[in-house]
């Protein structure tokens, strides 16, 4: 224990509490839009793309690109090209434009970009082990 600042816990803990206070709003509405991804997915999209989003279902299983979660994507993975997709539709993939409402669409996206980077971090943690 030689040589630790013993005021270090209470810096951190502080500055822990000046980042939360700091950084709720935006987590708060950050998650309510991916809580609300999470609820649309589930009704529009898990028949073929799966809950975890690997898209091994009976109706997609045999379309490379319905894995969400596997880094490969159709276009460039960015929540445009995501946008998009979902907008217009990608035969046998019926589009969502008109279907659901542009925020909605919106939710929906950002709820699969962060399925994706959620499978992404724990894909390099395990090559990591
Ligand atoms: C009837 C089955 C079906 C439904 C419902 C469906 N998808 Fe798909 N989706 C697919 C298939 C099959 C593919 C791969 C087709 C292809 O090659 O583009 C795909 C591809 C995608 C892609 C990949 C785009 C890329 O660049 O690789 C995204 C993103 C996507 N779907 C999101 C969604 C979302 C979000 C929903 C719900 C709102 C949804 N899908 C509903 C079947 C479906």
């Amino acid at each position: 224990m030689r040589g630790r600042c013993p005021l270090l816990p209470f810096v951190l803990l502080a500055a822990t509490a000046a980042c939360r206070e700091n950084s709720l709003p935006v987590a708060d509405s950050r998650n309510r839009t991916l809580e609300a991804g999470r609820r649309i997915f589930e009704q529009k999209c898990v028949s073929c793309h799966n809950r975890n989003g690997d898209g091994k279902t009976i109706t997609a299983g045999r379309f490379p690109y319905a894995n969400l979660i596997d880094g490969k994507w159709h276009g460039d993975g960015s929540p445009a090209s995501i946008e998009r997709q979902v907008r217009r539709g990608h035969d046998p993939m019926p589009k969502f434009e008109g279907k659901l409402t542009d925020e909605e669409i919106r939710e929906v996206v950002a709820y699969v970009v962060e399925l994706s980077r959620r499978a992404e971090k724990r894909n390099r943690e395990e090559t990591k082990k």
